[in-house]
């Protein structure tokens, strides 16, 4: 497989350590307790890929957009592209969707959304998508059967022929990657973002537990992030 191949996380010091990056059209779980840098991770590769000019859209269904803006912009991403990069919200999406607010237990969320998905990538052409987050949109949804419909909704991210990376925000009594403990072998790849207490101090690190295909480094990393770029340490 070739680097054109592979789409970087621009995390430095990782992506020579997993054979250049996410292999194209991978559906990845991004996963890790609250507050581990979920979204300002999965945000920075979509900054940093907008800067080479691959188009990427940013799903959120949890803050708002101006909420997300601002604290990316907070963070350091401020000349991104903005052509290259749309961010989309829930109230966005439930207006493209013709759903008014306090009626969303009847309507098929999951099939909707994707519509909504296609239309978006149709219109804008982006390659690579963020969804922000699971646990967000399982809340919205009423499920018949979890296993079998969320087996189709991946069936159906995959189709959209995009690299999908899914935020999943972990339980933190289990040491799962999903709440319904199956979104980890329906993905392609795993990156999980954790804490661990030393001292006084909780520090960040990065673990690819899984990634297909890929030759990858197994080790957890101290994560740092400084100024909108993120290294990890490997001494
Ligand atoms: N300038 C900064 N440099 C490094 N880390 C920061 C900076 N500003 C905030 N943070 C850290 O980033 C965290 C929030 O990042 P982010 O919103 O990406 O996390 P998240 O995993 O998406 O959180 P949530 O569970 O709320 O969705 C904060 O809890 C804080 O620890
Ligand atoms: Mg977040």
């Amino acid at each position: 497989m070739n680097m054109d191949d592979r789409i970087p996380t621009y995390i430095k010091g990782l992506d020579e350590r997993m054979e250049g990056g996410i292999p194209k059209r991978y559906i990845v779980l991004v996963c890790g307790h609250a507050g581990t840098m979920k979204s300002s991770f999965t945000y920075s590769v979509l900054y940093h890929s907008a800067k080479k000019g691959m188009k990427g859209m940013y799903i959120t269904l949890e803050q708002s957009r101006e909420s997300l803006l601002e604290h990316m912009q907070k963070l350091g991403f401020t000349d991104y592209v903005s052509e290259n990069l749309i961010v989309v919200d829930l109230a966005k999406v439930r207006k493209d969707m013709g759903v008014q607010q306090g009626e969303q237990k009847e309507i098929d969320w999951l099939g909707s959304l994707i519509n909504a998905l296609k239309a978006y990538k149709n219109m804008f052409g982006c390659e690579i998508m963020v969804l922000d987050s699971l646990a967000a949109l399982y809340s919205l949804t009423d499920f018949k059967n979890p296993r079998s419909d969320l087996f189709s909704f991946f069936e159906k991210v995959r189709d959209l022929g995009l690299t999908a990376l899914l935020i999943s925000e972990m339980p933190t009594d289990k040491q799962v990657f999903g709440l319904y403990g199956i979104e980890d072998f329906l993905s392609d790849g795993i990156i999980h973002l954790a804490t661990e207490k030393s001292g006084n101090s909780v520090n960040l690190f990065l673990g690819v537990v899984k990634m297909r295909k890929t030759n990858h480094d197994r080790g957890y990393f101290p994560l740092i992030f400084d100024n909108g770029v993120f290294e990890i340490v490997t001494d």
